[in-house]
């Protein structure tokens, strides 16, 4: 039998948990050491402005039950309510204090991290920009992550409820989210929820050539 569990705001002592769990799913639900190795850099560039920035609209679900579980977080939505200022934060301040944290830590001498910095580069920059016309009715954005173990249960539609509802009362027109096109589970759990398909964009590149090339869906709701 599943552990019982709480969905409540997230909360400044959450913010290692939170991050741990969004190295352990961030290759579409399997740990990021699939592709990169430095998970101190991967939670700083996809947490930072979340857990820094925008608390207020971030939300957790956390095991209410068992004794060796109580109090542990077992997933986290991220939000946001405007993505332009999102797109300041994170090209002015966020990105750069990471990636020169990074050059201290020497993640770049790796040849790996050189070799996927140079096949993702001008792919990892398109997010700062690449939110056109088309997404100005959905200037919120999210991330949701629960962890192995966790999913199934009614946790994600129940962390999406609160931040949905939390958009409403904030009179916010729509919210939008990228999916990876191969996390086929994510995608029907977002179109469950609402959501449906505006495009697709690259988001990694996993070798020289496009054929390399891996791409997101980009989902989007009205409220
Ligand atoms: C995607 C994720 C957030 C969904 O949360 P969840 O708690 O597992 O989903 P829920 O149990 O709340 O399901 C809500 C609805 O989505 C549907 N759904 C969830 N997973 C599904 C799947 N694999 N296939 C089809 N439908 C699915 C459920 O059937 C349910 O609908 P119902 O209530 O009508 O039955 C979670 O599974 C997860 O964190 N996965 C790993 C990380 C990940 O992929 N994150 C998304 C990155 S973009």
């Amino acid at each position: 039998m599943h552990a019982a569990w709480i969905v409540r705001p997230y909360a400044a002592g959450d913010r290692a948990a939170v991050r741990r769990i969004c190295c352990d799913t961030a290759d579409a639900g399997r740990p990021v050491e699939a592709f990169f190795d430095d998970r101190e850099l991967t939670a700083d560039l996809l947490m930072n402005y979340y857990t820094d920035f925008e608390p207020e609209s971030a939300w957790v679900a956390e095991q209410a039950a068992g004794p060796a579980i109580a109090g542990e977080v077992a997933g986290y939505l991220t939000g946001c309510r405007d993505t332009g200022r999102f797109k300041r934060l994170m090209f002015w301040y966020i990105v750069p204090r990471a990636l020169f944290k990074a050059l201290l830590r020497g993640t770049w001498w790796a040849a790996s991290t050189r070799r996927l910095i140079r096949w993702n580069l001008p792919i990892w920059w398109q997010p700062l920009g690449h939110r056109a016309k088309s997404l100005s009715g959905f200037p919120a954005h999210l991330h949701i992550n629960l962890r192995p173990g966790m999913q199934g249960q009614g946790i994600g539609r129940q962390l999406m409820n609160q931040f949905l509802a939390q958009l409403r009362l904030a009179n916010i027109p729509g919210v939008h989210l990228s999916a990876r096109e191969d996390n086929i589970a994510a995608i029907a759990f977002f179109e469950k929820n609402g959501f449906t398909r505006l495009g697709r964009r690259p988001f990694m590149q996993l070798g020289p050539g496009v054929e390399d090339i891996r791409y997101s869906a980009i989902m989007a709701k009205s409220l």
